[in-house]
Order: C-alpha cells, then sequence, then structure tokens
C-alpha cells in the first residue's frame, strides 16, 4: 500500500520534486512517486531566480515538465513559491546602481513576475504559496527587502495579483514553526485583516521541518486547531524529521566546517543506528496520530523530497551530512520501521 492509499479518506499526501525526478526515466524513481503520491509541489523549479532569473528571461522548461507530470498523475498540483526573500534575484529590488528601488518599482515587477508564471499555468497549478515566510518567531513582519520597500502591505498585493492571474486556484501562506504561538498569532491576524479586506486566501501552510523532539505534539495540534478556528484549511506542506544533532552557532559550532567527518554532528554516516530509525518511526507515528485526528482540518501533508538521498537535510543547516528524515531511504525503498506505524 503506498501512502496516498493509507491516507486516502483523509487529506492528499504530496511531494517535493526537483528536475531530474520530474524528467526521470528511472523505473524505480517513477513508480514510487507515482504509486504514494496524490499531490506535487515543485521543490526549486519554480522560485523567482530560477523562472525568472533576469528582468527580460523566464525559464519554464521545468515548469512545463512538472505540470505535464502532475496532469499525467491527476495530481493536485502545487506552485512554490511566487514572492519570496530568498531565492529571488537582487535586480528584483534595485535600480541599475544598486539602490533600493521605490514601491511603484517593486510592484510593477512583481506585478509582471505573478502575471506570466501564475498566469501561464492557470488551470493547471491548484493552489499557489503565494507568499512564503513574512513573518519573525515573535510574530511581527520580517525585515525582507519586500518589507522595506513596500511595508506589509507587499503581502495584499501579492494576493491580489495572483488572484489576478488565475482566479480558480487556491491561494496560500506559507511559513515555518507556525506551531510557535507568537509567530502564528502575527500570521493569522494578518491573514484575517485580508480575508476581511475580500483578499483571497484559502489556507495556511504549516511547513513541518520537524525535529524528533521539537515542536511537541501539543504545540503541533495547536496550531492546526488555531489555524481552522480563524478561518482557513491546514495544509503540512514541507514535512520532514531532521534526526541529527544541530550544531549551533550559540553553543561554539563552527557552521562554515565540512560535517562530513564530524562523529558529534553527522553520527549515522555509515547508516543509522536501529534506536535511531526507531525514533524516526515513533516520529511519524505520533505526528500522523494528531493529523489523522484533525483530518476534517487538514487538505494536504506534504514531504519535502523523495527520499533521504534528496533531501536538503543533508545540507541544512550545515553542509555535508548524511541525514535521513523521510519514509523512503537512500535506495528508494520504504522503511519498514516507518511504515508498520503509519
Ligand atoms: C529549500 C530546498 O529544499 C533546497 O534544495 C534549497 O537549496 C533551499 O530551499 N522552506 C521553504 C523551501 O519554503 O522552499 C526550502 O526549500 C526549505 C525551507
Amino acid at each position: 500500500q503506498g501512502l496516498k492509499d493509507i491516507f486516502k479518506d483523509s487529506y492528499h499526501i504530496g511531494v517535493a520534486l526537483n528536475r531530474w525526478q520530474v524528467t526521470s526515466d528511472d523505473p524505480k524513481a517513477k513508480s514510487v512517486i507515482e504509486n504514494n503520491f496524490n499531490s506535487l509541489s515543485p521543490e526549486n523549479g519554480l522560485k523567482w531566480e530560477r523562472v525568472h532569473p533576469d528582468p527580460d528571461r523566464f525559464n519554464f522548461e521545468f515548469g512545463d515538465e512538472y505540470v505535464a507530470l502532475g496532469e499525467k498523475m491527476r495530481a493536485f498540483t502545487i506552485g512554490h513559491c511566487l514572492v519570496w526573500h530568498q531565492q529571488v534575484p537582487d535586480w528584483v529590488f534595485e535600480d541599475e546602481v544598486g539602490d533600493l528601488v521605490g514601491k511603484d518599482v517593486l510592484y510593477s515587477r512583481m506585478e509582471n513576475h505573478i502575471q506570466t508564471v501564475a498566469g501561464r499555468y492557470k488551470g493547471k497549478i491548484n493552489g499557489w504559496d503565494v507568499v512564503n515566510e513574512a513573518f519573525n518567531e515573535d510574530g511581527s513582519f520580517r525585515e525582507s527587502k519586500w518589507f522595506q520597500i513596500a511595508g506589509k502591505d507587499f503581502i495584499k498585493e501579492a494576493f491580489r495579483n495572483a488572484q489576478k492571474a488565475d482566479p480558480d486556484a487556491e491561494l496560500y501562506y506559507n511559513d515555518y514553526n507556525v506551531w510557535r504561538a507568537s509567530k502564528r498569532k502575527g500570521i493569522l491576524d494578518f491573514a484575517k485583516e485580508m480575508k476581511a479586506e475580500g483578499i483571497k486566501i484559502d489556507a495556511i501552510g504549516m511547513q513541518g521541518h520537524y525535529q524528533l523532539e521539537s515542536p511537541t505534539l501539543e504545540e503541533i495540534e495547536q496550531g492546526i486547531i488555531d489555524i481552522h478556528e480563524a478561518g482557513f484549511k491546514v495544509m503540512i506542506t514541507e514535512l520532514d524529521v531532521d534526526v541529527l544533532p544541530r550544531p549551533r552557532r550559540a553553543e561554539g559550532a563552527d557552521l562554515n566546517m565540512n560535517f562530513a567527518n564530524s562523529d558529534e554532528y553527522n553520527p549515522y554516516k555509515e547508516g543509522i543506528t536501529p534506536e535511531a530509525e526507531a525514533k524516526l518511526a515513533q516520529r511519524y507515528e505520533d505526528i500522523f496520530a494528531i493529523y489523522e485526528k484533525h483530518k476534517d482540518k487538514i487538505t494536504r501533508v506534504t514531504f519535502w523530497g523523495l527520499s533521504d538521498r534528496n533531501s536538503w537535510l543533508n545540507n541544512f543547516p550545515v553542509r555535508g551530512r548524511t541525514n535521513y528524515p523521510l519514509p523512503f531511504d537512500r535506495n528508494l525503498d520504504p522503511k519498514k520501521e516507518v511504515f508498520e506505524k503509519l
């Protein structure tokens, strides 16, 4: 039984894909994707720097193949992401001499980007992460260049543009640590304000980049309940579980070192221990028990990557580690311990 069958009465089960997986002829990769997932997300390929690297140049090679795969699979196909402070070229914010542009120029660039990208995939992409990661942990607005130039209004402007570009697509605000009460309050207050002004916003995406011990199950659950009570659908948009210890600069770790040979911070180079594997399986069982309890509120759960081999967590927050965050191992085989508990 694939993941999508296990949860077929609950929510869509998604996976984030990069180019090689979208275009791969590898029969194993293809069958794992098709048998387990009924929703797709683009891991990097539709981010601004990839799809719109220069003012007059768009690159739709990935996007076209990606939506074709989505159509072939009849998957619920996600666009990620229209407005973010990362993976966006500097030219978006700058004039010819490198000074920050004014709000009007920024808005016309934003409009051109959203109309061109979301407009191209109108009717083919079912839901867009319109704005990604615009809030700080304390619930205030992140001091991104978007915010510096346009203030908090840039978020509303992005949603207005997205709705115009594809009136039928669902529109999402997406962020990490939405389980944190202070951050969630900032997000939900603003989302409610938008809604009251008639701006379309359908769901709040909780990324779900978890560790083994944090956040607590209570924190995850409260997040789901609060989003629902505020009047939005809940989506878990980027689920994975980091099983490695997190080096922290504050605790003296040198984050620039090569962690490939670190026994302290990369303990499972030769393979994960049975104890750690059991913890991972337990964590997934616990998390999905919460999701199932609230399946009336959650419409999608998406894993951030196909297998441990492809996970961004091998290189985040530091490079050169061997991580084990996903239900499929480096050979694209399902982890028995995890699947037994789902
Ligand atoms: C990550 C990708 O997985 C990496 O490959 C890339 O180098 C950086 O971005 N939050 C998001 C995602 O919204 O877009 C990020 O994806 C992970 C954190």
